[in-house]
């Protein structure tokens, strides 16, 4: 067995960022600054993307997206069921009303036909989640949107790398939100990106995320000489420090990369698991790019004989860290006093959320990490 405990999503960082880091730090100005500014360009260049604005989480990224699109207590907006938590609490903080949709079970993506049926007067936005890098059924989806006149915020959290039909994540609604927590394919510790086509819907989310201060606030204090600044708007503390766009400006540069990489490991699992009772992820779709963000087993227990939460502890006991992406939303008790939602109305959402085990995928694994988490998996399926 191994020594040491293999930590679930530790990123792969490398002598740039540190060194980027400390110039940083020795530069005087941590706080947002020129290397966010270049963040953001190389970021937007990557995505083919107009606009980029970086913020400090996805979680931050998708509440600007929702007040910039305009929703308005009483707006009902489309999500996902199976999906982090963030996602709905986005749309309850810019106090709007969360309605679910179920997933497919094969792609476990937001279901097009689901939506269709929970569409109602009131809906105004859809919030697609690419769920572990796969791309959404984005064709559907955008021709609902467009019919229905909703607006569309893509989560891109898991998507940073995905493409469908030779179009980029993020690039097909009216925002496009990221997220560069450690466990992401690009990190900065905390952090995310909204993308916009619009010039007029980038400026209000850069205003909203510095306090509601005017354009470029956040050059008071350069060497153009201070500037004042008015309040616009009452806004919020979502910008993102140059400390952290010093980690993710050489984490972008290695993006595809560690992609590459990430694939690798993908097709040895893909092959180890071939012959054991538990279901592997579907394999990519076609004209689609899938971002290889989390690799995701079903363990059902009437065929793979131990339970996912079984199969959890034994992974933690050989040493492996382990997530579970996710437990369906209805799952939770303050959606289901808030809403009266139930998992069972919701059931490929719920089948999935009690049957998932994410294992390690990040590109800092060793050839030995990975054989690792093969005998690992093995042995609890095998031995069962
Ligand atoms: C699908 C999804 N949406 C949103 C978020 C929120 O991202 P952040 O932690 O950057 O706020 C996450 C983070 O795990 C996520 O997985």
């Amino acid at each position: 067995m191994r020594e040491q405990f293999l930590v679930f999503g530790a990123p792969a960082i490398e002598d740039a960022e540190i060194q980027e880091v400390v110039a940083t730090m020795r530069s005087g100005w941590l706080g947002t600054g020129p290397r966010v500014a270049r963040f953001e360009r190389e970021f937007a260049a990557y995505k083919a993307a107009e606009h980029a604005a970086a913020v400090n989480s996805c979680t931050a990224a998708l509440h600007l997206a929702l007040l910039a699109s305009g929703v308005k207590p009483g707006d009902e907006v489309i999500t996902t069921a199976l999906t982090f938590c963030a996602t709905v609490n986005a749309i309850i903080h810019a106090g709007a009303t969360p309605v679910l949709a179920d997933v497919d079970p094969v792609t476990m993506n937001i279901d097009p036909a689901d939506v269709t049926r929970k569409l109602t007067g009131r809906t105004k936005a859809l919030v697609p989640v690419h769920f572990a890098g796969r791309p959404c059924d984005m064709k559907s989806l955008s021709g609902l949107a467009e019919r229905h006149g909703m607006k569309m915020i893509e989560d891109c959290a898991h998507a940073i790398e995905t493409m469908y039909r030779g179009r980029k994540a993020g690039t097909f609604g009216d925002f496009g939100c990221f997220s560069f927590y450690v466990t992401k394919n690009v990190v900065t510790g905390e952090g995310g990106m909204v993308l916009t086509m619009r010039e007029e819907d980038l400026a209000r989310i850069k205003v909203l995320a510095l306090h509601g201060m005017s354009k470029d606030a956040w050059k008071r204090f350069s060497d153009e000489g201070y500037r004042h600044y008015q309040v616009v708007d009452a806004g919020f503390k979502y910008n993102m420090m140059d400390i952290q766009a010093a980690i993710g400006i050489h984490q972008l540069e290695r993006v595809e990369a560690n992609w590459q990489r990430r694939q690798e490991i993908w097709q040895r699992y893909d092959e180890a698991f071939a012959g054991l009772p538990i279901t592997r992820p579907a394999a990519p779709e076609r004209d689609t790019r899938h971002a290889y963000h989390l690799y995701t087993l079903l363990i059902d227990e009437r065929t793979a004989r131990t339970s996912r939460d079984h199969f959890l502890d034994g992974m933690t006991r050989q040493k492996i860290g382990v997530g579970v992406h996710y437990l369906s939303i209805p799952e939770h008790p303050y959606y289901q006093e808030a809403f009266g939602w139930r998992p069972e109305d919701f059931p490929n959402a719920m089948r999935i959320g009690r049957q998932t085990v994410s294992i390690p995928l990040s590109a800092r694994l060793s050839n030995s990490d990975v054989e690792d988490v093969i005998a690992a998996v093995r042995s609890i399926v095998r031995g069962a």
